[in-house]
């Protein structure tokens, strides 16, 4: 009886940590200007299929190689084969690379909830106010300072576990009004329409630029390719199971993710006027047309205030998990103190984060590969060493260590691995052979 009970516990603890970590910007900001961009139900279908399949066989090794080895990414690859310590080292520098955009949108979101508390509503809807904003300099600086600091502090103090407590109470909160929100939008004039670009696919849309679109999407909404998952399984229970545990996190986090594209795609249809160059608006997406929403909805100012707080949540406890992991890196490595660590670790952030920022404004003439810069790092992390990793992964399982050390991980105590036939085709053949063609196509795509 007693014991039932506490694997009940133990898994729920687990699924809301983990959940904690996937769910952020990743699913509100990023998927819905990306199914946007990339020809909505195309891209909408490709990333469901590749998540029950990629998501799936990647999230079960990560989380079994963290348990087995009851160690992060550096450690536990090292541990079981000497010469894969290098991926441990290329995965945690993804994180690395992601935390100071990651930080620059989130101060967009405290910007935006600033604007909706103050009464705002109006002039947030405004066709130039996003622009006007972002191709600032110092307006969008403090706001993203002011997220590092905040994130800064939380890790400098310990006291994550006061956060997440919050924010596990917040989360369900931002699923009840993402769905209301979307239901609303269906209810505005053109809606339908966007309603069936979103979730129609016409495969006269599709492209290899969508599979490595909704590729980089996925290792980046569920925390994958970058050892955050290794860590995560590294405080699991052996007796919580593990496949099932697995399948929850990904229908969670792809559920939210759909619901914010329901919620922010149609709304586009509206406001455009037809016009589909609205659909490539990137980045600034969800930042220009929910506003619009906001500002036609009865009560519009205060659900908009509460949308911005319960995102700048989800962005916090993210932004937290990301700076965590660098700080440990580095604690384990050289043996710093916390707190050392922490400062050199938010100098780092604000260092690097000031480019993407002023990326959009007196420095657009900084343009890698055709980017703007916060595109550009989101690109490197995205669509390069996520994909690396992901690949250095899949051999390391399906030829160094074999699938079945993973697959007896996720059997322990008489759990069923149900999907053993799907791992291991996925982690040996076909994961490995698709990542090659998607990095090959993604390099020469940039570079030609
Ligand atoms: N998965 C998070 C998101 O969707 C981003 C993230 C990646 C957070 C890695 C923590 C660690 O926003």
């Amino acid at each position: 009886m007693n014991e039932s009970r506490s694997n009940f516990t133990g898994k729920i603890g687990f699924i809301l940590a983990a959940a904690g970590s996937a769910v952020g910007l990743g699913n509100i900001w990023r998927f819905p200007y990306l199914v946007a961009k990339y020809g909505g139900g195309t891209f909408l279908l490709c990333y469901i299929i590749l998540a029950v399949t990629f998501g799936f066989t990647l999230m079960t090794a990560e989380i079994a190689l963290g348990r087995k080895t009851g160690l992060s990414a550096i450690g536990a690859f090292k541990k079981l084969d000497k010469r894969f310590g290098f991926l441990g080292i290329l995965a945690s520098i993804v994180p690395i690379i992601i935390l100071p955009y990651y930080s620059v949108i989130g101060g967009w979101v405290i910007k935006y909830f600033g604007t909706f508390i103050t009464g705002g509503t109006k002039a947030a809807a405004g066709d130039t106010y996003f622009t006007d904003f972002i191709s600032g300099v110092k307006s969008p600086i403090i706001w993203f300072v002011l997220f590092v600091i905040l994130t800064a502090v939380v890790v400098i103090f310990g006291v994550e576990k006061g956060i997440e407590n919050v924010s596990k109470f917040l989360m369900p909160v931002l699923v009840v009004l993402t769905v209301g929100i979307s239901i609303y939008v269906m209810t505005m004039d053109g809606a339908m329409e966007g309603l069936k670009y979103y979730i129609m696919p016409d495969m006269s849309n599709f492209s290899v630029k969508t599979l490595l679109a909704a590729m980089g999407q996925l290792f980046y909404s569920m925390s994958l390719a970058m050892g955050i998952m290794i860590t995560y399984g590294s405080y699991m229970k052996k007796t919580t199971n593990l496949e099932s545990s697995v399948r929850q996190i990904e229908i969670f986090d792809t559920g939210i993710a759909f619901f914010a594209g329901l919620m922010i795609v149609p709304a586009v249809f509206t406001f455009s006027g037809g016009d589909q160059t609205a659909l490539s608006a990137g980045p600034g997406l969800m930042f220009i047309t929910l506003p619009k929403v906001f500002a036609s909805m009865p009560m519009g100012g205060f659900i908009g205030t509460v949308f911005f707080v319960l995102v700048f949540f989800a962005a916090l406890t993210s932004a937290i998990s990301l700076m965590e992991t660098i700080v440990s890196i580095f604690m384990d490595k050289f043996k710093w103190t916390r707190k050392f660590t922490c400062i050199l670790v938010t100098a780092y952030v604000l260092l690097m984060g000031i480019p993407s920022s002023l990326g959009f404004g007196i420095w657009d003439f900084i343009q890698p590969l055709g980017m703007s810069v916060l595109d550009f790092m989101d690109f490197i992390s995205n669509s390069v060493l996520m994909p690396i990793v992901a690949l250095f992964t899949c051999i390391f399982v399906g030829f160094v260590i074999k699938p079945k050390t993973i697959i007896e991980e996720a059997s322990i105590g008489g759990a069923k691995f149900k999907s053993k036939r799907l791992f291991t085709i996925m982690i040996r053949w076909i994961a490995p052979i698709f990542l090659i063609a998607i990095l090959i196509t993604s390099v020469a795509g940039t570079m030609g």
